[in-house]
């Protein structure tokens, strides 16, 4: 017998560089979700983040999007879609308006956002999120909700975080050919830290860290609201592609071993394995040891992570990780990752997974679908859902609103 169910179906998207995650749930509770369907399909078209080719990224959704549908036995309609790359940018500014009634109402709240958002914008950027940090009320700081509280002058700090409009706007086309309307777009590493962070972090101070295929993703938070996000150029990939020139592998070959005995930490290495791997040229095979492996990814890891601490002490931003970092996505299986992690930035490191999965198969455990369920948990906090059918009346403006709206969530 089909299943009534009376919340509404969610559906999230995660376009990755080497993967498209499909997560439909239903909605439990505040926070919890049901899954009902998942589809993974390896990605097509995509490259460090973005689309680079629409039809065969839209093809790979639409795969992932069917499987999801076949096992969920439901037909998506609207989905949450996540999305990353070199493209974004991010800072933090500052608002303040003179409050006319004495009072703080929900016109000068918006009033201040807007304010402070009012940023002179880098060529074919466009605002994605307004995340507001604290507000201040005559100089009395550090408030989160001022509403209904009396003062004249209201202040504002937020992280306004910035893509390229034209990049949105392929990733959009992509899910539309893909027969999907797009609810809301959200920034990857903001879906991730919903998923793998705890209150308690977010609130103390944590970083995060999504390493993924193509880009590595950084959100910082404390007292429960964001203070930077970063993109690093540099994921998982590198990582196989290093192994596949420095071994003269197969890029499929070198992946595989990077999964098996990939390790980025020498000091850990305890028996030097001889592994069999396919040479490029003639489908020979020849034998390498471990420790070559170990050679080739720790100084890569290395990089990748001094890079992220680098930008952390030149922001002077390392005294909010009280609660350490928190590393997820795919590349966080590495083994060894995690302790040049702790090395670098001294400070304690655990591995990310999605929390709160108490429903499906273990499957969903894994750090690749933090990104896929913290959509999924974004999409539960709506409070409306977006008329799809205006969506090509309005065109990308109608979107970019809706984009903004994340905001609404935080209060
Ligand atoms: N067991 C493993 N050991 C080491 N690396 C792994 C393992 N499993 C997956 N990876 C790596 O994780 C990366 C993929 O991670 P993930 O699925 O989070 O990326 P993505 O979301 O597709 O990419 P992006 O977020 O950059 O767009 C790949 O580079 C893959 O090699
Ligand atoms: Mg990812």
């Amino acid at each position: 017998m089909k299943r009534v169910f009376t919340n509404k179906i969610l559906t999230a998207i995660d376009v990755g560089t080497t993967k498209i995650c499909v997560l439909i749930g239903h909605k439990l509770e505040e926070g919890q979700v049901e899954i009902l369907g998942i589809g993974k399909v390896p990605s097509e078209g995509l490259r460090k983040g973005v689309v680079v080719d629409i039809a065969k990224a839209a093809r790979s959704i639409k795969k992932a999007v069917n499987e999801a549908q076949m096992m969920a036995d439901v037909v998506v309609e609207s989905a949450t879609v996540g999305i990353s790359g070199a493209h974004i940018q991010s800072r933090n500014a500052y608002g303040a308006v003179p409050l006319e009634h004495g009072q703080v109402r929900q016109e000068d709240i918006n009033a201040v956002i807007a304010a402070a958002k009012a940023i002179p914008l880098a060529e074919g950027q466009k605002v994605l999120h307004v995340l507001p940090q604290y507000f201040s009320l005559d100089g009395q700081e550090r408030l989160s909700d001022p509403l209904g509280m009396h003062g004249i002058r209201l202040e504002v700090q937020v992280h306004i975080i910035t893509g390229s409009f034209a990049s949105v706007q392929d990733l959009v086309k992509c899910c539309q050919m893909a027969e999907v309307k797009v609810q809301d777009v959200v920034l990857e590493q903001l879906a991730s830290a919903q998923a793998v962070l705890n209150d308690d972090e977010r609130e103390l101070g944590v970083a995060m860290l999504d390493i993924g295929g193509g880009t590595a993703d950084l959100a910082i938070y404390q007292k429960g609201s964001i203070r930077h996000t970063m993109v690093v150029p540099i994921a998982g990939n590198h990582f196989t592609n290093d192994l596949a020139i420095g071994l003269r592998t197969t890029v499929s070959d070198a992946e595989r071993i990077k999964r098996e005995y990939g390790l980025a930490c020498s000091s850990l290495l305890q028996q030097d394995k001889e592994i069999e791997v396919e040479m490029v040229q003639g489908g020979k095979t020849r034998m390498v040891h471990q420790s070559q492996l170990v050679s080739i990814l720790e100084p890569r890891a290395q990089e990748l992570l001094s890079l992220v601490h680098e930008e952390i002490l030149h922001r002077n931003l390392e005294h909010l990780l009280v609660s350490g970092l928190v590393i997820t996505g795919g590349g966080a299986l590495l083994d060894g990752l995690q302790e040049v992690a702790q090395d670098i930035f001294q400070i304690p490191v655990r591995i990310g997974r999605p929390a709160h999965i108490h429903d499906v198969s273990s499957m969903l455990q894994s750090p690749i679908y933090a990104t896929g369920y913290g959509l999924l948990l974004h999409a539960t906090h709506q409070q409306h859902s977006f008329n799809f059918d205006d969506q090509d009346k309005r065109g990308m403006s109608g979107l970019l609103i809706r984009m903004k709206s994340w905001v609404s969530d935080f209060f």
